[in-house]
Protein backbone atom coordinates (compact mmCIF):
# COMPACT_ATOMS: atom_id res chain seq x y z
CA UNK A 1 0.00 0.00 0.00
CA UNK A 2 1.33 3.44 -1.17
CA UNK A 3 -0.40 5.70 1.16
CA UNK A 4 1.42 9.24 0.83
CA UNK A 5 2.38 9.60 -3.04
CA UNK A 6 1.51 12.93 -4.13
CA UNK A 7 -1.81 12.97 -6.23
CA UNK A 8 -3.37 14.80 -8.83
CA UNK A 9 -6.83 13.45 -10.07
CA UNK A 10 -7.90 14.04 -12.99
CA UNK A 11 -12.06 13.61 -13.07
CA UNK A 12 -15.65 13.80 -15.05
CA UNK A 13 -17.89 13.01 -12.32
CA UNK A 14 -19.84 10.49 -12.99
CA UNK A 15 -20.88 7.72 -10.53
CA UNK A 16 -17.98 5.46 -10.11
CA UNK A 17 -15.56 8.34 -10.24
CA UNK A 18 -17.57 9.15 -7.18
CA UNK A 19 -16.75 5.83 -5.79
CA UNK A 20 -13.29 6.03 -7.19
CA UNK A 21 -12.62 9.43 -5.18
CA UNK A 22 -14.20 8.07 -1.80
CA UNK A 23 -11.88 5.01 -1.95
CA UNK A 24 -8.65 7.48 -3.10
CA UNK A 25 -9.73 9.70 0.14
CA UNK A 26 -10.02 6.67 2.10
CA UNK A 27 -6.99 5.48 1.28
CA UNK A 28 -4.34 8.58 0.87
CA UNK A 29 -3.27 10.43 3.78
CA UNK A 30 -5.19 13.81 3.50
CA UNK A 31 -2.72 15.78 2.56
CA UNK A 32 -1.15 14.05 -0.47
CA UNK A 33 -3.92 14.38 -2.76
CA UNK A 34 -2.98 17.57 -4.19
CA UNK A 35 -5.71 18.82 -6.28
CA UNK A 36 -8.48 17.60 -8.04
CA UNK A 37 -8.58 18.89 -12.03
CA UNK A 38 -12.33 18.41 -14.13
CA UNK A 39 -12.97 17.44 -17.06
CA UNK A 40 -16.20 17.10 -19.61
CA UNK A 41 -16.73 13.84 -20.42
CA UNK A 42 -19.32 11.69 -18.62
CA UNK A 43 -21.41 15.27 -18.53
CA UNK A 44 -20.62 18.39 -18.83
CA UNK A 45 -17.87 20.65 -17.80
CA UNK A 46 -19.82 22.80 -15.29
CA UNK A 47 -21.41 19.94 -14.20
CA UNK A 48 -18.92 17.44 -13.58
CA UNK A 49 -16.92 20.55 -11.64
CA UNK A 50 -20.24 20.44 -9.95
CA UNK A 51 -19.95 17.14 -8.41
CA UNK A 52 -16.16 17.18 -7.70
CA UNK A 53 -16.98 20.18 -5.25
CA UNK A 54 -19.69 18.85 -4.16
CA UNK A 55 -18.38 15.71 -3.22
CA UNK A 56 -15.24 17.67 -1.83
CA UNK A 57 -17.85 19.63 0.63
CA UNK A 58 -19.45 15.57 1.88
CA UNK A 59 -15.67 14.91 2.25
CA UNK A 60 -14.89 18.28 3.97
CA UNK A 61 -11.79 18.20 2.26
CA UNK A 62 -9.28 20.41 2.13
CA UNK A 63 -7.95 19.60 -1.64
CA UNK A 64 -8.22 21.91 -4.57
CA UNK A 65 -10.44 21.79 -7.43
CA UNK A 66 -9.52 23.07 -10.78
CA UNK A 67 -11.90 23.28 -13.87
CA UNK A 68 -10.82 22.47 -17.18
CA UNK A 69 -11.71 21.34 -21.04
CA UNK A 70 -15.09 22.02 -22.08
CA UNK A 71 -15.00 19.72 -24.69
CA UNK A 72 -12.40 17.09 -26.40
CA UNK A 73 -9.68 18.27 -28.45
CA UNK A 74 -10.60 18.05 -32.07
CA UNK A 75 -14.45 16.29 -32.18
CA UNK A 76 -17.56 17.02 -30.58
CA UNK A 77 -18.59 16.23 -27.18
CA UNK A 78 -20.48 12.65 -26.95
CA UNK A 79 -20.99 11.96 -23.18
CA UNK A 80 -22.40 9.48 -21.07
CA UNK A 81 -25.48 10.78 -19.35
CA UNK A 82 -27.10 7.92 -20.47
CA UNK A 83 -25.50 5.75 -18.17
CA UNK A 84 -24.59 8.45 -15.16
CA UNK A 85 -27.79 10.40 -15.86
CA UNK A 86 -28.49 14.09 -16.60
CA UNK A 87 -26.13 15.28 -13.34
CA UNK A 88 -23.69 12.70 -13.71
CA UNK A 89 -24.58 11.53 -9.81
CA UNK A 90 -27.39 9.40 -10.83
CA UNK A 91 -30.41 10.70 -9.48
CA UNK A 92 -28.62 12.09 -7.12
CA UNK A 93 -28.21 15.62 -6.40
CA UNK A 94 -25.50 17.60 -4.98
CA UNK A 95 -27.50 20.54 -3.05
CA UNK A 96 -24.42 21.43 -1.15
CA UNK A 97 -20.63 22.10 -2.90
CA UNK A 98 -17.69 23.83 -2.05
CA UNK A 99 -16.46 27.13 -3.96
CA UNK A 100 -14.26 27.22 -6.51
CA UNK A 101 -11.45 29.05 -5.09
CA UNK A 102 -9.14 29.48 -8.50
CA UNK A 103 -9.96 30.34 -11.85
CA UNK A 104 -6.24 28.66 -12.38
CA UNK A 105 -6.98 26.03 -15.45
CA UNK A 106 -6.56 22.52 -14.67
CA UNK A 107 -3.46 21.85 -17.20
CA UNK A 108 -1.46 25.08 -15.78
CA UNK A 109 -2.48 23.96 -12.32
CA UNK A 110 -1.24 20.96 -13.07
CA UNK A 111 1.76 21.34 -14.36
CA UNK A 112 2.70 24.36 -11.61
CA UNK A 113 1.96 21.52 -8.87
CA UNK A 114 3.61 18.84 -10.22
CA UNK A 115 7.07 21.18 -10.80
CA UNK A 116 6.58 22.45 -7.46
CA UNK A 117 6.40 19.06 -5.95
CA UNK A 118 9.13 17.76 -8.51
CA UNK A 119 7.40 13.93 -8.60
CA UNK A 120 3.81 13.62 -8.69
CA UNK A 121 1.57 10.48 -9.66
CA UNK A 122 -1.17 11.44 -11.75
CA UNK A 123 -4.31 9.33 -11.77
CA UNK A 124 -6.92 9.90 -14.59
CA UNK A 125 -10.74 8.92 -14.61
CA UNK A 126 -12.14 10.61 -17.76
CA UNK A 127 -10.69 11.82 -21.03
CA UNK A 128 -7.47 12.58 -21.24
CA UNK A 129 -7.96 15.91 -22.76
CA UNK A 130 -6.52 18.19 -19.88
CA UNK A 131 -3.18 16.22 -19.42
CA UNK A 132 -2.92 16.63 -23.94
CA UNK A 133 -3.15 20.42 -23.72
CA UNK A 134 -0.90 20.40 -20.59
CA UNK A 135 1.60 18.12 -22.86
CA UNK A 136 1.37 20.80 -25.46
CA UNK A 137 1.73 23.60 -23.12
CA UNK A 138 4.50 22.31 -21.12
CA UNK A 139 6.64 19.71 -22.96
CA UNK A 140 8.56 19.19 -19.82
CA UNK A 141 5.68 17.49 -17.98
CA UNK A 142 6.06 13.93 -18.30
CA UNK A 143 9.66 14.70 -16.09
CA UNK A 144 7.57 15.31 -13.17
CA UNK A 145 4.73 12.74 -13.28
CA UNK A 146 6.11 9.37 -11.72
CA UNK A 147 3.36 7.27 -13.04
CA UNK A 148 0.01 8.17 -14.77
CA UNK A 149 -2.50 5.72 -13.47
CA UNK A 150 -5.36 6.12 -16.64
CA UNK A 151 -8.85 4.08 -16.77
CA UNK A 152 -9.23 3.92 -20.24
CA UNK A 153 -8.40 1.48 -23.14
CA UNK A 154 -9.49 -2.42 -23.39
CA UNK A 155 -7.43 -5.61 -24.39
CA UNK A 156 -10.57 -6.71 -25.88
CA UNK A 157 -13.61 -4.77 -26.72
CA UNK A 158 -14.70 -1.86 -25.86
CA UNK A 159 -18.44 -0.55 -24.41
CA UNK A 160 -18.96 2.99 -25.92
CA UNK A 161 -18.64 0.74 -29.43
CA UNK A 162 -17.22 -2.76 -30.29
CA UNK A 163 -13.62 -1.37 -30.17
CA UNK A 164 -13.14 1.50 -27.90
CA UNK A 165 -13.72 2.09 -24.36
CA UNK A 166 -15.84 5.54 -23.58
CA UNK A 167 -12.79 7.91 -22.18
CA UNK A 168 -10.39 6.89 -25.29
CA UNK A 169 -13.48 7.29 -27.81
CA UNK A 170 -14.19 10.51 -25.97
CA UNK A 171 -11.00 12.33 -26.90
CA UNK A 172 -9.16 10.02 -28.87
CA UNK A 173 -6.53 12.99 -30.19
CA UNK A 174 -5.95 13.44 -26.53
CA UNK A 175 -5.34 9.78 -25.86
CA UNK A 176 -3.19 9.60 -28.66
CA UNK A 177 -1.27 12.48 -27.51
CA UNK A 178 -1.10 10.95 -23.97
CA UNK A 179 0.16 7.89 -24.88
CA UNK A 180 2.83 9.27 -27.33
CA UNK A 181 4.84 11.18 -25.06
CA UNK A 182 6.54 8.87 -23.14
CA UNK A 183 5.29 9.40 -19.80
CA UNK A 184 5.49 6.36 -17.69
CA UNK A 185 1.51 5.13 -17.62
CA UNK A 186 -0.27 2.28 -16.19
CA UNK A 187 -3.28 1.19 -18.49
CA UNK A 188 -6.35 0.28 -16.56
CA UNK A 189 -8.64 -0.99 -19.17
CA UNK A 190 -12.22 -2.55 -19.07
CA UNK A 191 -10.59 -5.99 -19.41
CA UNK A 192 -9.11 -5.38 -16.00
CA UNK A 193 -12.01 -3.37 -14.61
CA UNK A 194 -14.99 -6.04 -16.11
CA UNK A 195 -12.83 -8.93 -14.13
CA UNK A 196 -13.02 -6.53 -11.00
CA UNK A 197 -16.89 -6.15 -10.81
CA UNK A 198 -18.34 -5.52 -7.22
CA UNK A 199 -20.48 -8.63 -6.71
CA UNK A 200 -24.10 -7.93 -5.28
CA UNK A 201 -22.05 -8.92 -1.58
CA UNK A 202 -19.62 -6.50 -2.06
CA UNK A 203 -22.62 -3.74 -2.87
CA UNK A 204 -24.78 -5.12 -0.30
CA UNK A 205 -21.98 -4.76 1.96
CA UNK A 206 -21.51 -1.23 1.66
CA UNK A 207 -22.73 0.84 4.11
CA UNK A 208 -20.63 3.87 5.23
CA UNK A 209 -20.90 4.92 8.94
CA UNK A 210 -20.40 8.40 8.02
CA UNK A 211 -24.19 9.41 7.21
CA UNK A 212 -23.96 11.95 4.30
CA UNK A 213 -21.32 9.46 2.74
CA UNK A 214 -24.16 6.74 3.42
CA UNK A 215 -26.77 9.05 1.57
CA UNK A 216 -24.66 8.78 -1.57
CA UNK A 217 -23.94 5.82 -2.22
CA UNK A 218 -27.42 4.09 -1.16
CA UNK A 219 -28.46 6.62 -4.19
CA UNK A 220 -25.58 5.66 -6.57
CA UNK A 221 -26.16 1.63 -5.61
CA UNK A 222 -30.17 2.04 -6.15
CA UNK A 223 -28.87 3.54 -9.42
CA UNK A 224 -27.43 0.35 -10.41
CA UNK A 225 -29.48 -1.75 -9.10
CA UNK A 226 -32.39 0.18 -10.62
CA UNK A 227 -31.84 2.49 -14.04
CA UNK A 228 -28.76 0.39 -15.19
CA UNK A 229 -30.26 -2.51 -14.43
CA UNK A 230 -31.30 -3.48 -17.80
CA UNK A 231 -28.39 -2.86 -19.30
CA UNK A 232 -25.77 -5.74 -17.61
CA UNK A 233 -27.20 -9.08 -16.98
CA UNK A 234 -25.06 -9.19 -13.58
CA UNK A 235 -25.75 -8.02 -10.34
CA UNK A 236 -23.85 -5.66 -8.64
CA UNK A 237 -21.74 -2.72 -10.17
CA UNK A 238 -18.61 -1.96 -13.26
CA UNK A 239 -16.65 0.90 -11.35
CA UNK A 240 -13.78 1.15 -13.60
CA UNK A 241 -12.65 4.54 -12.01
CA UNK A 242 -12.61 2.73 -8.42
CA UNK A 243 -10.59 -0.35 -9.95
CA UNK A 244 -7.93 2.70 -11.13
CA UNK A 245 -7.53 4.35 -7.63
CA UNK A 246 -7.20 1.19 -6.38
CA UNK A 247 -4.23 0.06 -8.73
CA UNK A 248 -2.93 3.19 -7.72
CA UNK A 249 -2.77 2.40 -3.58
CA UNK A 250 -1.84 -1.05 -4.45
CA UNK A 251 0.93 -1.79 -6.52
CA UNK A 252 0.07 -5.35 -6.54
CA UNK A 253 -3.35 -5.74 -7.77
CA UNK A 254 -3.10 -6.29 -10.74
CA UNK A 255 -0.09 -7.32 -13.10
CA UNK A 256 0.50 -6.02 -16.01
CA UNK A 257 2.30 -6.93 -19.43
CA UNK A 258 5.01 -4.01 -20.79
CA UNK A 259 3.40 -3.20 -24.25
CA UNK A 260 3.56 0.01 -26.64
CA UNK A 261 -0.43 1.01 -26.95
CA UNK A 262 -1.65 2.87 -30.54
CA UNK A 263 -4.56 4.91 -29.84
CA UNK A 264 -6.81 5.54 -32.94
CA UNK A 265 -7.95 8.42 -34.29
CA UNK A 266 -8.39 7.82 -38.36
CA UNK A 267 -10.93 5.60 -38.72
CA UNK A 268 -14.92 5.88 -37.90
CA UNK A 269 -15.33 2.35 -36.84
CA UNK A 270 -12.41 2.29 -34.80
CA UNK A 271 -12.04 5.46 -32.80
CA UNK A 272 -10.48 5.45 -29.40
CA UNK A 273 -9.57 1.73 -29.70
CA UNK A 274 -6.51 0.91 -27.81
CA UNK A 275 -4.15 -1.52 -29.97
CA UNK A 276 -1.08 -2.95 -28.86
CA UNK A 277 1.69 -2.68 -31.36
CA UNK A 278 5.48 -2.93 -31.64
CA UNK A 279 6.07 0.60 -33.27
CA UNK A 280 8.99 1.16 -31.11
CA UNK A 281 7.40 3.82 -28.93
CA UNK A 282 8.33 3.50 -24.75
CA UNK A 283 6.05 0.62 -24.08
CA UNK A 284 3.31 1.26 -21.53
CA UNK A 285 2.23 -1.03 -18.34
CA UNK A 286 -1.65 -2.65 -19.21
CA UNK A 287 -3.09 -4.34 -16.43
CA UNK A 288 -3.76 -8.05 -17.71
CA UNK A 289 -4.67 -9.36 -14.08
CA UNK A 290 -6.33 -8.22 -11.33
CA UNK A 291 -7.13 -9.48 -7.57
CA UNK A 292 -10.59 -9.23 -7.72
CA UNK A 293 -10.92 -10.22 -4.28
CA UNK A 294 -8.61 -7.59 -2.71
CA UNK A 295 -10.48 -5.01 -4.24
CA UNK A 296 -13.83 -5.80 -3.19
CA UNK A 297 -12.36 -5.41 -0.07
CA UNK A 298 -10.60 -2.37 -0.51
CA UNK A 299 -14.19 -0.95 -1.51
CA UNK A 300 -15.86 -2.06 1.11
CA UNK A 301 -13.08 -0.17 3.30
CA UNK A 302 -15.36 3.11 1.97
CA UNK A 303 -17.16 1.95 5.14
CA UNK A 304 -15.18 3.58 7.67
CA UNK A 305 -14.64 6.97 5.48
CA UNK A 306 -14.70 9.43 8.28
CA UNK A 307 -14.92 12.75 7.22
C1 LIG B 1 -15.20 5.06 -18.12
O1 LIG B 1 -16.20 5.80 -18.81
C2 LIG B 1 -16.93 6.59 -17.93
O2 LIG B 1 -18.29 6.55 -18.26
C3 LIG B 1 -16.63 6.08 -16.55
O3 LIG B 1 -16.70 7.12 -15.59
C4 LIG B 1 -15.24 5.53 -16.68
O4 LIG B 1 -14.28 6.53 -16.47
C5 LIG B 1 -15.46 3.60 -18.31
O5 LIG B 1 -15.41 3.28 -19.66
CA1 LIG C 1 -14.83 8.64 -15.35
Amino acid sequence: MIRNRKIVIDTDPGVDDAFAILLAYRWFEKDSILALTTTAGNVGLETTTHNTLGLKKLLNASFEVYQGARKPLQVPLEDASHIHGRLGMGEYVFFETSALTSSEKAWDALYRIAKREGSITLIALGPLTNIAIALEEYPDLPQYIDALYTMGGSTQGGNRTPYAEFNYYCDPHAARRVYESGMNIFMIGLNVTELAFADETTMDGLSPVDADVKGLIDSLKDHYSGTLAGISSRKGSHLPDAVAVAACIDPDLCSYREVPILIETLDLETRGMSRMVENGRRPVQVAVEVDVERFREMLLSINELNC
